[in-house]
């Protein structure tokens, strides 16, 4: 009661007068303040996903401690080794959680995964099946955790002519890989544009992010904000700012979940996870130097010693992927637009979305229900599926993984959601036209790096 009338009296005097004095007091008042204004716009939940994650409050230090010793020591990545835009395939990698080359397969990712973080199986079985299908090869099911890489296709030098695999970053861009990522560049920006390395600049900004908020720690609910600053910052820095479906309002998103998800720290008195800067640091491949300034060296992604995934019993699902994603779309609608820049910045132009889904979702409000998303994504990913395989793919070669989308991709696209009489989607090819950035290309000059 003192407590509630003393911060209104506080209130009403306005924070100058608080700042010097009473530093802690006036932290609280910009909190109040903050959580007043975003009251409005339904606050992005503090625990995302399924309700259940909320409550969970068991902890098992010796199942949650995740070995970094032995096989899993920490090693830098050798040269021809792969690492790219994603802190948690490179930390699982330098730690032999996965192959160390960079070059993984199904097996690798639904266990490693599985050892390292407490990812589902529900999620690494889509992740891995939609990955190899987009930027790997379908027949070996390897795929390269970074740039393109001639170890991924299975055929030797007759495969090499048959297949160009893009990897998951550089030039395998708009298929699972988007902009405004946590950190990673926009491959079509005039600058900061690789979107397989990480720049400082972006890891500040969350990190100054999560001071004005927690004081420090990051949250779903820093990152929540985060991506929606780093997708008004591609519009307005990016005349080539692209967001398809699958890439852009889902995929970018629930790497954002993950960071938190799976790369917090967890322990009796944090059931559900806490991130600090120094967590983040080291899973992001960052140190700093003696001006205190970040510092990244391309793929030394850490999972620092002492560190407890989350329990087994409270694992991040496929659903819980679509449902957070969904979440983001009540507090954040414009991170579900689909559509991009035309050519100039800040022309941000939106997709019909009733168009492209037959009518399935007609506004973004509808993208709120998690079931439907999932179908959205189902839609545009067998939709733009055909044409991203001829891409990479040709020959004989093409009429093989062409023809596995029906008993290998189909099956595990179900698991998106319940959709009957799913009407057919549109691909980024039919509606992409006026966007200069939804042009998919498989080969160039860049590396990414
Ligand atoms: C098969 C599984 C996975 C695939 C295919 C995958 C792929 C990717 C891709 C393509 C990106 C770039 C996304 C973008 O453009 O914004 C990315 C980013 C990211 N991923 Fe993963 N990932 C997987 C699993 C994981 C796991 C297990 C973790 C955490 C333990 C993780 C954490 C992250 C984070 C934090 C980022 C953001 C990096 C940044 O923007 O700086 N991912 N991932
Ligand atoms: C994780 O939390 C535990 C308990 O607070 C702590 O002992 C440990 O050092 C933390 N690990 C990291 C990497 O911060
Ligand atoms: C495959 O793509 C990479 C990256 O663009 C390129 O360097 C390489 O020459 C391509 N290989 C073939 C056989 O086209």
């Amino acid at each position: 009661m003192v407590n509630k009338v003393l911060t209104a009296a506080l209130l009403l005097e306005g924070p100058a007068l608080l700042v010097s004095g009473f530093p802690h007091i006036a932290e609280m008042v910009a909190k109040q303040k903050h959580e007043k204004r975003i009251e409005a716009l339904a606050e992005f939940p503090e625990y995302p996903g399924a309700p259940n994650h909320a409550t969970y409050d068991k902890f098992d230090a010796a199942a949650q401690l995740v070995s970094t010793s032995g096989d899993h020591e920490w090693r830098a990545p050798g040269p021809g080794d792969i690492r790219g835009p994603c802190a948690g395939l490179n930390a699982a990698a330098n730690h032999g959680y996965l192959q160390r080359d960079g070059v993984v397969d199904s097996e690798s990712i639904n266990s490693g995964l599985w050892e390292a973080f407490g990812l589902d199986h529900t999620a690494t079985i889509f992740l891995q099946t939609a990955t190899m299908f987009f930027d790997g090869d379908p027949v070996s099911g390897r795929w390269s955790i970074g740039p393109h890489s001639e170890d991924t296709q299975s055929l030797g030098l007759v495969g090499d002519l048959l297949g160009n695999e893009t990897g998951i970053c550089a030039y395998g861009h708009l298929k699972t890989e988007g902009d405004a990522s946590i950190t990673r560049g926009d491959w079509l920006a005039p600058e900061m544009n690789s979107n397989c390395r990480s720049y400082p600049e972006f890891a500040q900004e969350l990190e100054d992010l999560a001071v004005a908020r927690t004081g420090g720690n990051i949250t779903p609910r820093v990152l929540a904000e985060h991506s929606n600053n780093r997708k008004k910052h591609s519009i307005a820095t990016n005349p080539n700012y692209f967001s398809p479906p699958y890439a852009g309002v889902a995929f970018t998103f629930g790497a954002h979940m993950f960071a938190y998800e799976l790369l917090a720290n967890h322990s009796a008195e944090y059931p559900r996870g806490v991130l600090t800067p120094a967590v983040f640091e080291s899973f992001f491949a960052y140190e700093r130097d003696e001006n205190n300034q970040l510092v990244y060296t391309y793929g030394h992604e850490r999972i620092p010693d002492n560190w407890y995934k989350r329990a087994d019993d409270d694992a991040w699902t496929l659903a819980d992927i679509l449902i957070s994603t969904s979440q983001q779309c009540v507090s954040y609608p414009l991170n579900c637009q689909v559509g991009g820049n035309t050519g100039e910045v800040n022309s941000f132009s939106g997709v019909d979305l009733g168009d492209i889904s037959g009518g399935l979702v007609n506004s973004v409000e509808d993208l709120s229900d998690s079931n439907r998303l999932g179908c959205f994504l189902s839609q545009a990913i067998q939709a733009d599926a055909p044409s991203f395989l001829s891409n990479v793919f040709n020959g004989v070669l093409l009429s093989t993984v062409t023809g596995m989308i029906g008993d290998t991709l189909l099956p595990v696209l179900q698991t998106l959601g319940d959709c009957p009489n799913l009407p057919a989607g549109k691909s980024v090819m039919q509606y992409g036209a006026k966007y200069p950035g939804a042009k998919v290309q498989n080969s160039g000059p860049r590396d990414g790096l």
